[in-house]
């Protein structure tokens, strides 16, 4: 349940006293390397995506359906109130129609954001287009749950955000018990007991080039809402997901540990999935051998023992990938670290998947290939269980 959004943006009680500055100072003023990528054309078909069922992409962008009736061409809000016009500001614009969606998306006052500095109903929480996040991916962000009013593992994910800054020498303009105070706010004026944060720091508002130390002040963003990667039926009788043909970016060019916003390599490992049918992608590395799926940790069973793959193989060092290895040292289950090539997978007794958001889930098949008897397996069953234990219990660990 969450409370209702005021009308008007509350202002932040906190007053940040630290001078946001970018982390380019004396010794790191020399020109740095940073890899960016920009988005996908979009289409209007529906979903924001534009490519075919073979696994192309980048086709033309379909014409935009066309409103129902002359009344869904109503403006949204006052600024818009006049008929379309080609330029003028505060005025539709001819291809209004087109973003009709985004906008009734954005019209909800649920959740209250925190941006930079303000808590605003959500049809008010807007960055800039200046945003380096928004131009170029510059920027770094935390997926982090919920559970009965707690905020699971809250340390370790402050500690992989500063960690994750401190790569793409991005200087955080609040102090980490600042940002544990915007988490804890943000969950309090929705009035959440359980859910997801999503909280991302961006390199902030600069000009059009790429260069980071033309955006003065990093910004924070923290959405505190509900999310739902997969379906009930997937938790009970497992997924079936797929070996990208796409590698994960090699830890040379852009190191997987960063999480940062530009998650276009996961996204085109994601859109192979759902070209067949799927919801998520096995990603190797350059040497073939397996990383992560393309937004969780992938765990493999053989024999009792459990292995997932090493940092080295270029993977985001997860959180609930910790926390289950932590839960198998717990349960006396044998957890190790492994190099696989995807053959060892498929020919695995059980495999799962970890991440904030999917939390734990069973893997029956993937490409054309049955895992074990092609249903969630008994230690697979054992550590949700335990997982579920802890996350439903009154000491959700915060640490
Ligand atoms: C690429 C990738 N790998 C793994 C994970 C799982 O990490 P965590 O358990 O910290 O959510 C995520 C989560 O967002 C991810 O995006």
């Amino acid at each position: 349940m969450r409370t209702k959004a005021p009308k008007s943006p509350v202002k932040f009680t906190k007053k940040f006293t630290k001078k946001p500055a970018q982390a380019f100072g004396r010794a790191s003023a020399k020109a740095t390397k940073i890899v960016v990528a920009r988005g996908a054309r979009p289409g209007s078909n529906g979903a924001n995506v534009s490519y075919g069922t073979n696994g192309t992409n980048g086709t033309a962008r379909k014409p935009a359906a066309k409103p129902a009736s002359k009344s869904s061409n109503k403006p949204t809000s006052k600024a818009t109130s006049k008929p379309t016009s080609k330029g003028s500001v505060g005025t539709r614009h001819s291809t209004y129609n087109i973003f009709k969606t985004t906008q009734e998306f954005l019209s909800t006052s649920n959740p209250i954001i925190y941006v930079n500095g303000m808590m605003v109903p959500k049809s008010q929480a807007l960055v800039s287009v200046y945003d380096h996040g928004l131009l170029y991916g510059d920027g770094v962000f935390e997926g982090i749950r919920i559970y009965n009013g707690k905020i699971f593992k809250c340390g370790q994910h402050m500690e992989r955000l500063w960690r994750c800054a401190e790569m793409i020498r991005l200087r955080i303009p609040v102090s980490r018990d600042e940002m544990v105070q915007i988490l804890r706010d943000c969950v309090e004026a929705n009035n959440l007991h359980n859910g997801y944060i999503r909280l991302l720091v961006t390199r902030g508002a600069g000009n059009l080039g790429l260069d980071p130390r033309k955006c003065p002040t990093a910004g924070v963003v923290c959405i505190a809402d509900q999310i739902a990667l997969y379906s009930q039926d997937q938790y009970e009788k497992g997924m079936k997901i797929i070996v990208a043909h796409r590698p994960r970016t090699p830890i040379e060019c852009l190191d997987p540990r960063i999480k940062s916003l530009n998650y276009l390599n996961n996204i085109l490992g994601k859109v192979e999935a759902i070209d067949q049918g799927c919801d998520e992608a096995i990603m190797l590395n350059l040497d073939g051998y397996v990383g992560e799926c393309t937004g969780d940790n992938i765990f493999v069973i053989r024999e009792g023992k459990v292995f997932t793959p090493p940092t080295e193989s270029g993977i985001l060092e997860g959180i609930t990938r910790r926390f289950v290895m932590d839960l198998c040292a717990d349960l006396g289950i044998a957890c190790n670290l492994r190099n696989m090539k995807p053959q060892e997978v498929k020919s695995a007794d059980e495999v799962f998947l970890t991440g904030t958001a999917a939390e734990i889930i069973a893997v029956t098949q993937i490409d054309d290939i049955k895992i074990g008897h092609g249903s969630e397996g008994p230690v697979t069953r054992r550590l949700r269980d335990a997982f579920h234990k802890v996350v439903t219990s009154s000491h959700i660990p915060e640490d």
